[in-house]
């Protein structure tokens, strides 16, 4: 058989056993490992994965358009980040600074720092200009070995705002290989000018942000920050619902701050994922396993506010699709790396690296929806891998603090190649 490209001779090769649904339970920590592992793809998709000799004998090297040696590497699935919000506009360090001297982020937030922040540095830049920071983040996330973005708008509060930042989404998604998921999150907090009056906030939201954002199909999920101090249940409940109608699916920053019964409320409204979880109550997450919610968990972000991590590992025994993600923003978590995000759950939240890889390829590609698609190197899915200058997928959170990325390869073609990594032996 002919294929595109073959990429072999791989130290080892993981990936989730085959299938398109989250892996719950003890099948977390059991994924598929190849040494000497060979991979071929036709056209955007993965053909075949195997050893290298099963796949050389299936897909001669000579009728290959293109052939990789990846010897001494590791392949994996190139990650996918569930939760980012990254169209914002300016830096908040004053406020790290801050709370490096003890002010916690609520406090910031109290005196017009923290989201509203970034509101004022986003409403005073143009689309274009906002679009090229997306890009050029995009190509830093390429390099990190994210091929998969969830990305959220929620620095606009306002319909002009929202949109720009979902256009600018649409605009940067033209101009890299790497694939946006957007989402709509006009409910990140009360902007300024309706402190006062949230009722005709989220009557704005509902009556008009959320159906003209859907009639201009810029998002496909709807996000409600549902917290201690943001928005209440009853008001998240509307907003989700409304999104719903419109065909938004529903996702919830949960219970980050507080107990809010975000997760329940989750649960309810049938949430394809609830995230954060810090403070969730057991009944809470115990409804999400119920109904199927994705538990998408951030602990750069607990990391960086000094909070308590998710109960990463309760959760997963009770049956909870925990999925990870980097919540890359500028106010609580200025990391994109999903390297990064893999140490802090193996060593602050004790899932193992394999759980942690998991967490990070097929659950969070299911944390969006995509996970008959992506996540998985698995024939038919879409050809999305990266290969990594290490032998051994525990290498990558292992060794922290850099990136050991070499190639990505992204629906089939080559998206980076070569990146000099510093060596590990
Ligand atoms: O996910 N929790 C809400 N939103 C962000 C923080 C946003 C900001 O501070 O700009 C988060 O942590
Ligand atoms: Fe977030």
């Amino acid at each position: 058989m002919k294929a595109d490209l073959i990429v072999h001779s791989a130290a080892q090769l993981i990936t989730a056993p085959p299938g398109t649904k989250p892996l719950l339970g003890t099948d977390l920590d059991r994924p598929i490992l190849i040494e000497d592992a060979a991979i071929a793809v036709a056209g955007e998709r993965i053909a075949a994965i195997g050893t290298t000799k099963e796949i050389l004998a299936s897909y001669p090297e000579r009728e290959a358009a293109r052939v990789v040696d990846a010897r001494g590497r590791l392949i994996a699935p190139g990650f996918v980040d569930p939760h980012t919000h990254l169209p914002f506009a300016g830096m908040r360090e004053m406020e790290f600074d801050a709370r490096a001297r003890g002010e916690s982020y609520e406090s910031i937030a109290s005196k017009g720092g923290g989201i509203r922040a970034s509101v004022r540095h986003l409403r005073s830049i143009d689309e274009a200009a906002l679009a090229d920071r997306v890009t050029t983040r995009l190509g830093t996330l390429l390099r990190q070995g994210i091929t998969t973005v969830e990305a959220k708008s929620g620095y606009g509060l306002s319909p002009e705002g929202e949109m720009k930042q979902l256009r600018a989404l649409r605009a940067a998604q033209a101009r890299s290989p790497v694939e946006i998921v957007p989402t709509f999150l006009g409910a990140h907090d009360i902007p300024e000018e309706y402190r006062d009056r949230r009722r005709a906030y989220v009557d704005l939201l509902t009556g008009t942000m959320i159906p003209e954002v859907a009639k201009a199909g810029l998002a496909r999920f709807c996000d409600v920050w549902c917290d201690r101090g943001i928005y209440t249940v009853e008001e998240s409940r509307a907003i989700l619902l409304a999104g719903k109608s419109h065909g938004l699916l529903p996702k919830l920053h949960a219970d980050e701050l507080g107990d809010a019964g975000a997760a329940a409320l989750a649960a309810e409204v049938g949430a394809v994922s609830a995230d954060h979880l810090l403070f969730a109550s057991d009944a809470g997450l115990d409804a999400m396993a119920r109904a199927g919610v994705a538990a998408v968990l951030l602990p750069g972000t607990a990391f960086t506010l000094g909070l308590p991590y998710a109960r990463a590992r309760w959760m997963v025994e009770h049956g909870l699709a925990v999925a990870l993600a980097t919540d890359f923003n500028p106010g609580s978590t200025m990391s994109s790396s999903m390297s990064l995000a893999l140490t802090l759950a193996v060593t602050q939240m004790k899932l193992s690296p394999a759980e942690a890889w998991m967490a990070a390829t097929a659950n969070a590609a299911s944390a969006i929806g995509e996970g008959a698609r992506i996540g998985r190197i698995q024939p038919g899915f879409q050809a999305d891998f990266c290969l990594f200058d290490c032998s051994d997928y525990r290498h990558i959170p292992y060794h922290y603090g850099q990136e050991h990325l070499h190639t990505v390869v992204k629906r089939g073609g080559i998206a980076l190649e070569g990146v000099e990594a510093w060596t590990c032996t």
